[in-house]
């Protein structure tokens, strides 16, 4: 990509490399940036997108920075038309919103998002498997109403089926643009596995770097008695597509990980790596990007 402007960073609407100077001489310190978030949010200063990539839109401020991450590769790597996902819809509220976010920020970054939500429509199946966390959650909570979110949604697509016979079928019945962003949210280890499986697909499928968010990986103090591990849950099957895949990983984004001010659902934010995609080396920067000059004598 060179030093040209990146059209994704045009699409955002602000300069950044001046934002970022602000902030790390005025706005970055315990009293001044939080009131100045509060401000961005509660005035919708900037863009859509630049208070989805800073988590400053709600509902689901954590689909909102995914889908602005996702739109931001896509763009950046001149895809047209990208997919984003969510596994576990239930009544709609966090698809209802991925649809929001992807419709304002398709539109400023000029790049088309295809939505996709998958369930059962039943709510959760049947499970006995401690892996599944069942003194947690049981069988049927979380059932959809699937007319009546039908007649909510505006674009996005439903799944509907167990993701163990939906996932494998998918990109043959749906030819969903290559996949940029997913939502994992189906409370089980045995669900969460199949749908993983979206990431074996080819590369043309995928982009070579994909943001995701894990709902039960542990992010609040409120879940005291969940007691997430490391071998129960989203992160089990995490970690097992991690040990089955040389080349394909699912890591956290230590980038997020280390801010300086971090919200509690940035634990789970992780990125699908997909290192012998034809795209996973080619640019992202451009010269608001570059910071050649800063490091000069
Ligand atoms: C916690 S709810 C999702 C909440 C939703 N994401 C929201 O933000 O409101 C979990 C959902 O995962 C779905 N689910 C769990 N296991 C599944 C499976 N094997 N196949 C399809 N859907 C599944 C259930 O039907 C349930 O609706």
């Amino acid at each position: 990509m060179g030093k040209e402007k990146n059209p994704a960073r045009v699409g955002a609407g602000v300069n950044e490399g001046f934002f970022s100077r602000l902030y790390d001489n005025f706005f970055s310190n315990e009293i001044v940036w939080p009131f100045t978030k509060l401000l961005i949010k509660g005035l919708h200063l900037f863009s859509y997108s630049f208070r989805a990539k800073l988590g400053l839109i709600s509902p689901k401020p954590e689909y909102a920075r995914c889908v602005f991450s996702g739109a931001f590769l896509g763009k950046s790597l001149g895809y047209k038309k990208i997919s984003m996902i969510e596994f576990g819809v239930a009544g709609g509220r966090g698809l209802t919103a991925l649809e929001k976010h992807a419709e304002v920020i398709g539109r400023e970054m000029g790049i088309e998002i295809e939505v996709y939500g998958f369930d059962t429509g039943k709510g959760l199946p049947k499970t006995n498997d401690y892996r599944d966390l069942p003194y947690i959650w049981r069988e049927g909570f979380y059932k959809m109403d699937v007319e009546k979110l039908k007649s909510r949604l505006r674009s996005a697509k439903l799944v509907i089926g167990d993701v163990g016979e939906t996932v494998a079928k998918f990109f043959d019945d749906y030819n969903p643009a290559p996949v940029a962003a997913v939502m994992f949210d189906m409370d089980f280890y045995s669900s969460t596995v199949p749908a993983l499986h979206m990431f074996e697909a080819d590369d043309s499928r995928l982009l070579p770097r994909i943001c995701t968010y894990f709902d039960d990986i542990g992010n609040s103090a409120f879940d005291y008695n969940y007691c997430f591990s490391d071998y129960t849950g989203e992160r089990l099957a995490i970690r097992e597509f991690n040990e089955k895949h040389d080349k394909r990983k699912i890591s956290p984004d230590f980038g997020l990980l280390a801010d300086k001010f971090r919200e509690s659902w940035y634990s789970g934010i992780f990125y699908v790596h997909l290192f012998e995609h034809a795209k996973y080396n080619e640019g992202v920067f451009d010269k608001e990007t570059d910071h050649s000059a800063e490091l000069s004598l």
